[in-house]
């Protein structure tokens, strides 16, 4: 059926944010745009609620980090609409924000910008990633890794030097804490032995060695030495020099700065919920985030715009879509970069990214022949799948071919997407772990009953199907 006239075309053509686009311009930073927010209901528990497959429509708890709304493509963190945060804010404010509730002031955006400049050097935490064979694992393993060892050193260092302001080690990950509550706003049940691990301290530590931690995976599995993150650079501009040893222009690290401003929180997601899951055994915020990790490696998540890029470069050229999307549907494949369980619209975070894709690649003729075969792709798949599906684009479209631009190699995608969604996971881990209660839910059982068990010597060569 075609849909010229209705909602795909609609949004088809309202697509491009050209204000955010003018963001990353040198002297247009100022414009507001998008504050079309509708408050939640406040939830009343019991809640009632309808619960598909793959705990669809299930609300598994409060929050008050982040909002989407997915009929009208509206997402927003803590009350602040994505469109003005990218417009006008930064990683560094908004990872803040998704943390800790508010905007920070001057004052506190200058001393968490300390901490996290003070929190991304990790030598031992490197050192012991460099003597694996990273280049033989899958980045995203690598990154689990990573975690697991900058806990260890973690734990290491505080058990050994339980003042950091005293005797660390120059040589160790752990630094003096400049941030003022540390971990002492952990307040789950204080009848259960908390780890020490699952504090706001954790969490800035996470945020700041993600970083460093994906642009080492980045260097180490092609058989460089990582770069040492630089105190003068932004948390984008550091990834980016980190993982490619050239300090990025302003507008390379500006770009870099919003894809990761729209990667920080996404509701309960599958990664977010798995985070939440494990924080919710009381286990630590390193193990939490390492699950996280897992959960976005998958396809169906985080390692879709790595596909979308496979896609783009197997189809080729724009003249080339339309016959390989006739293809793709009679094979029924998934078009990855498409569709979404919560947006029925437009993802807004796709509306900020495609006029930054178009940005950074309009100077290399392969990179905009990309550009152009993605947007001869959209317009395919909205026209067929649009109206009759409500399939459009996801953040993960255009995220990819902005990543290769900026000069990261398609397997780091989704680590690079970790760097930013680990705001959003450590905030919901401690913001759940407050008011504590171990997830578990159940499962229909569907399976035989009353089996009589058959002892082993008389069951033939199967018991299979008996
Ligand atoms: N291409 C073609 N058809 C699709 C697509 C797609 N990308 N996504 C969904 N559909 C169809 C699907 O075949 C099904 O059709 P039918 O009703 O005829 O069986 C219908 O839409 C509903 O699909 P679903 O699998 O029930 O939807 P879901 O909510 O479980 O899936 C999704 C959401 C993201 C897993 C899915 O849209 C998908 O596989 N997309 C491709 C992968 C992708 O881009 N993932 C990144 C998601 S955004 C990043 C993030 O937030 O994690």
């Amino acid at each position: 059926m075609s849909c010229t006239a209705g909602k795909a075309k609609r949004l088809r053509d309202a697509d491009a944010n050209q204000t955010v686009a003018d963001a990353v311009r040198p002297g247009k930073k100022e414009t507001m745009v998008g504050s079309d927010f509708v408050a939640a209901e406040p939830i009343k528990w019991p809640v009632q609620c309808t619960i598909g497959r793959g705990l669809q429509d299930a609300i598994a708890c409060e929050t008050q980090i982040g909002f989407v709304n997915g009929a009208r493509g509206i997402l927003s963190y803590r009350g602040y609409d994505i469109f003005d945060l990218c417009a006008q804010s930064t990683f560094e404010e908004v990872s803040f924000l998704i943390i800790n509730g508010y905007l920070p002031s001057a004052d506190e955006l200058k001393q968490y910008k300390e901490t996290l400049a003070s929190l991304r050097p990790l030598p031992r935490t490197l050192r012991a990633l460099g003597a694996l064979p990273i280049e033989k694992m899958t980045p995203m393993a690598a990154l689990r890794v990573g975690i697991a060892t900058l806990r260890q050193v973690v734990t290491d260092v505080d058990t050994q030097s339980p003042d950091p302001s005293h005797s660390i080690d120059t040589d160790a990950d752990t630094v003096p804490d400049v941030t003022p509550d540390s971990n002492e706003d952990l307040e789950v049940d204080r009848a259960i032995p908390a780890t020490t691990t699952l504090g706001r301290k954790d969490a800035y530590r996470l945020v700041a060695g993600m970083a460093t931690i994906v642009a080492a995976i980045a260097r180490l599995r092609k058989g460089l030495l990582p770069v040492e993150p630089r105190p003068d650079l932004s948390h984008a501009a550091n990834l980016l020099y980190m993982i490619t040893g050239t300090v990025p222009d302003e507008q390379q690290a500006r770009i870099m700065d919003i894809a990761l401003i729209v990667h920080g929180d996404h509701g309960m997601n599958a990664s977010t919920f798995a985070a939440m899951v494990v924080a919710s055994t009381l286990s630590d915020l390193y193990a939490s985030v390492e699950s996280g990790v897992g959960a976005l490696s998958g396809p169906l998540h985080g390692g879709a715009n790595e596909q979308v890029l496979y896609t783009l470069e197997s189809i080729g050229s724009p003249e080339r879509v339309k016959e390989w999307f006739k293809e793709a549907r009679a094979k029924k494949k998934r078009i990855m970069g498409f569709g979404h369980r919560v947006y029925k619209t437009y993802d807004p975070r796709a509306k900020v990214l495609k006029p930054l894709a178009e940005i950074v690649t309009q100077n290399d003729p392969k990179l905009s022949t990309l550009f152009a075969t993605a947007q001869a792709l959209e317009h395919e798949v909205i026209e067929e799948l649009g109206d009759t599906k409500n399939i459009f684009p996801n953040v993960d479209f255009y995220s990819g071919m902005i990543y290769k631009a900026l000069g990261i190699e398609p397997a780091m995608f989704t680590p690079v997407f970790a760097v930013s969604r680990v705001a959003g996971w450590v905030a919901r881990c401690l913001e759940y772990v407050k008011d504590n209660r171990i997830f578990r839910p159940r499962a229909m059982y569907t399976g035989e009953t009353s089996r009589q068990y058959v002892p082993l010597e008389r069951r033939g060569s199967t018991t299979k199907g008996a």
